[in-house]
């Protein structure tokens, strides 16, 4: 699958059968993720969480994660401001490292969701809490990930009416 069929094809998948994601695959979703855009100097970092009770545990205070049962593997994505360079921009690199992800994980045949995490308070410290992240690093996002058990068509979200030229 070329790039363009990956970022054309991607949907939100939220059911997965029960083969096991490989340590390479899940090596080279991370390089994806890495390989992303930055604007404050690489300011992320990737838990990757295998565990089944992990994962039914963030279901206890996250209404729409429930795809979490059935993923094979997740990665939350945070950011460390201390990282950076330039502040307010942890958020963008760490969105941009989650899209990359998605966007690989399709390419190679993996079903994959975003878990959305910030800016929902409850979210972020359940998260901390169970995942021991330090106080300094913000969870953005989590990666629901398996082999895919649905299939959807290509979204077709094209606004033409959306683009302007030259000006407003
Ligand atoms: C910032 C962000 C947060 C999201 N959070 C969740 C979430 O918590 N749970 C979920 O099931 N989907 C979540 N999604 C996925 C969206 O629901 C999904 O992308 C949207 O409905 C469009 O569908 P598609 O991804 O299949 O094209 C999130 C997406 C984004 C960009």
């Amino acid at each position: 699958m070329d790039a363009l069929e990956a970022i054309l094809t991607r949907r939100s998948i939220r059911r997965y059968t029960e083969e096991p994601v490989s340590d390479e695959a899940l090596e080279t979703l991370l390089e994806a993720a890495m390989a992303a855009p930055t604007a404050a100097n690489q300011p992320w970092h990737f838990v990757v969480i295998r565990d089944r009770s992990s994962m039914e545990a963030i279901t206890g205070f996250h209404p729409h994660a429930e795809m979490l049962k059935q993923a094979r593997v997740a990665i939350a994505i945070c950011g460390d401001p201390s990282l950076g360079h330039l502040t307010g921009r942890w958020p963008l690199d760490c969105s941009a490292a989650t899209e990359n992800i998605l966007i690989a994980a399709n390419a190679l045949g993996f079903g994959a969701c975003w878990v959305g995490i910030y800016p929902v308070e409850e979210r972020i410290e359940g998260l901390r809490k169970l995942l021991a992240i330090p106080e300094h690093v913000i969870p953005l996002s989590m990666v629901a990930l398996g082999h895919p058990a649905e299939q959807k068509a290509p979204p077709n979200r094209f606004k033409r009416d959306r683009i302007h030229r030259e000006r407003w």
